[in-house]
């Protein structure tokens, strides 16, 4: 799909078809008023009619506008316009590319930035019209033998901005989105291939497959007898019990000075969870090939600030198992010893991810990092807490906590931080080791980030409880590639910090 940026009025613009938004009720947004004022007031004359009052969702397509260059004019329902909310206008978005996908013009002219979106500038927008419509027009098709594709599918779109003087700014937001869009579709891919296909082999090849499209990424694999040398012993505890060989896959991005210490993004790369001795009931397993989304967003967002050419130093650090029961694997009481040196009482199989978390944290110290963000399906109790909408946010650091609030509330990819005080970390007591690996039923997605707080008090960190957040299920059942926007946000911004050309998002306040 093609996307490019341009600053014309709409009667004068020759294309398939243009995007007009309506505000409820009846009131055509700029671009519109412009349009219908060419058209003697065509369009106007269809809303007093009353063929559409501008509700969020409502579509009208018009052939043969009197006086427009455009061969169609597709109108858009935005709702209220003091409802323009930030999630609001993401709808709007979404709405026209699937409406402009299924209609066959092939391409077309949008003209939706000119809507009020709350604090948002035209940069804003134009990224949010990329980002949008591609997550939109995602299908994941490529293990089906007949592709059910749109007879004409949208190809290309071209995104208005009212003032000349926004084309730079608005080139430069479409170059961002392009590349964040590109990272959230490799992160779906690889969250939406099933297991059998998506092995810790399987990353670990896709992986070197990025070092090979960039030269400033690098790839090294650590195989099963690299980690038992280094005394990974929780991580290889895990992957005891599967057939498919574990990986240890460590990317660097090098965009920064040499001497910039990196940022690191550990990313759990469970291939699949079944639970392990203490095995998951059937219902819903298969979304445990989902386990590794953590994984494929620290690939995705690598991809992004690659293709970004972003000035900084990363290293992605991925522990990549499946968690299968079988004869060798191990079994609830078992003690096994952390490349830390800590032991720890595994009490419930299934609380695998912070087991082999924990041994990446651990190497990531090696990096000397600035910063280390780690990217989990870790809790099902956090899908209990916050629900899908936002990804749990616990750390030792809460400036580093408030960068990225940020970065998700730029993104609309959220974040919502929970409390990680001492009180609950009583609750991995036991008498056996120096923890357990379970803290019981209460607050568990918290006593998850109890448990890897206790292998990163050498550096500045930061966990994502993502298991709410990386896929949807129901009948659009798949991965979100969340959260590459956050995360690959929260680079730029630091980035920018450093004197990088990317504009930063202008600050709105965090809520709703
Ligand atoms: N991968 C799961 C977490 C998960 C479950 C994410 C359901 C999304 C949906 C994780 O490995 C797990 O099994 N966690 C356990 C921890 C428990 C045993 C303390 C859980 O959440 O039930
Ligand atoms: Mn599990
Ligand atoms: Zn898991």
């Amino acid at each position: 799909m093609d996307f490019t940026v341009k600053s014309s009025t709409p009667d004068q613009q020759r294309s398939a078809c243009i995007v007009l938004g309506v505000i409820e009720s009846r009131q055509l947004s700029p671009a519109g008023e412009q349009a219908d004022a060419a058209a003697g007031g065509f369009i106007s004359q269809l809303l007093k009619r009353g063929d559409l009052d501008g509700k969020l969702g409502q579509t009208l397509l018009l052939h043969n506008v009197p006086n427009l260059a455009a061969e169609r004019v597709l109108l858009i329902g935005c709702g209220p316009a003091k409802e323009l909310a930030d999630s609001h206008y993401r709808k709007i978005i979404a709405k026209a590319a699937a409406t402009l996908n299924e209609m066959g013009a092939g391409e077309a002219v949008s003209y939706l930035t000119d809507l009020p979106v709350k604090g948002r500038d035209n940069a804003w927008k134009v990224r949010q019209i990329l980002e949008s419509t591609q997550y939109g027009l995602y299908r994941f098709d490529q293990l089906k033998s007949k592709k059910d594709q749109a007879r004409r599918p949208l190809r290309k779109l071209v995104i208005n901005v009212a003032e000349r003087g926004e084309l730079a700014a608005a080139e430069a937001a479409l170059r961002v989105g392009k590349a964040v869009a590109h990272g959230i579709k490799l992160t779906r891919d690889l969250g939406n291939l099933p297991a059998n296909i998506c092995t810790p082999s399987y990353l670990a090849d896709q992986a070197r497959a990025l070092a090979k499209r960039h030269k400033s990424i690098k790839v090294e694999v650590l195989d099963r007898t690299q980690m038992e040398k280094l005394g990974m012993g929780s991580l290889l505890a895990v992957a005891r019990g599967s057939e498919e060989p574990p990986k240890l896959i460590v990317a660097h991005y090098r965009g920064g000075p040499k001497t910039d210490k990196p940022v690191a993004l550990v990313g759990k790369g469970v291939t699949f969870d079944t639970g392990g001795i203490s095995i998951k009931p059937a219902a819903a397993m298969d979304e445990m090939k989902f386990d590794m989304c953590g994984a494929a967003s620290v690939l995705g967002t690598l991809a992004a600030i690659a293709e970004l050419e972003l000035a900084i130093n990363v290293v992605g650090i991925i522990p990549a198992t499946e968690n299968m029961p079988s004869g060798l694997a191990i079994k609830p009481g078992d003690v096994v010893t952390s490349l830390s040196g800590q032991t720890i009482e595994i009490l419930n199989t299934d609380a695998e991810g912070r087991l082999i978390l924990c041994d990446a944290l651990t190497y990531a110290e090696r990096f000397d990092p600035v910063a280390v963000i780690d990217i989990a399906t870790l809790t099902g109790a956090c899908v209990i807490a916050l629900g899908k909408h936002a990804s749990g946010l616990m750390g030792n650091h809460n400036p580093l906590i408030n960068e990225l609030l940020d970065a998700g509330n730029d993104t609309g990819d959220r974040a919502w931080q929970l409390p990680l005080w001492d009180d609950y970390q009583d609750q991995l007591k036991t008498n056996f080791a120096d923890m357990a690996n379970v803290g019981g039923r209460e607050g568990g997605t918290i006593t998850a980030a109890c448990f890897l707080s206790r292998f990163t008090k050498k550096f500045h960190w930061a966990h994502l409880d993502i298991a709410g957040t990386a896929w949807v299920t129901g009948d659009k059942k798949g991965a979100t590639g969340r959260p590459v926007p956050l995360l690959t946000q929260f680079l730029i911004a630091r980035a920018a910090q450093h004197g990088a050309k990317i504009p930063a998002v202008k600050k709105v306040a965090r809520g709703r």
